[in-house]
């Protein structure tokens, strides 16, 4: 499954968090590709809000890792800073990206950058900056979703 939507405003990426937050029951893997500025951190904090959590979302850029408490833990990852998969799994990260063992929705940031570390992917939402306000979502579904 892939949808396209043409978003003209913060407000409506909010509209889209709230219908595809319904998809989201645990375990849920949702990578988050589009450039610098594209709005995946802004997406995240609808999500989390949709996901029940009243926590303040903000970008794990440096401490790469962010657990908001929701109606189950969401974990917030950024990747920008690392390198690999091989940096991602030397802090311990591969266990969460474990869907036997995960308890909750996993949102990624930069997931190219550790390329080869998530196998087992739900959703993968591209963002676009078309103008200032303006952003093209692509939403992969399934087996296909990939950011590679
Ligand atoms: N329609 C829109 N959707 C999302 N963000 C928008 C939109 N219009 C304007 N913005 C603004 O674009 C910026 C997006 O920044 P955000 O931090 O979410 O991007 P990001 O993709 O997470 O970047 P980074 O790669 O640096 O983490 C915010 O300042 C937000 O207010
Ligand atoms: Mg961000």
């Amino acid at each position: 499954m892939k949808v396209q939507m043409d978003i003209i405003n913060e407000k409506q990426i909010d509209y889209f968090a709230r219908a595809f937050s319904k998809l989201l029951t645990p375990p849920k893997i949702v990578l988050l590709t589009g450039d610098l500025g594209a709005g995946k951190t802004t997406l995240v904090k609808s999500l989390a809000k949709y996901l029940g959590s009243n926590d303040a979302v903000t970008s794990p850029t440096f401490t790469l890792l962010n657990i908001y408490e929701g109606k189950f833990p969401i974990y917030h990852f950024d990747m920008y800073r690392l390198a690999s998969a091989e940096e991602a799994s030397a802090v311990g990260f591969d266990e969460y990206f474990d869907k036997s063992k995960l308890d909750g929705v996993v949102f990624v940031e930069w997931p190219e950058n550790v390329a080869g570390l998530i196998k087992d992917v739900d959703f993968v939402v591209k963002i676009e900056k078309v103008t200032e306000r303006r952003r093209k979502i692509i939403l992969t579904e399934g087996e296909n979703a990939s950011c590679n």
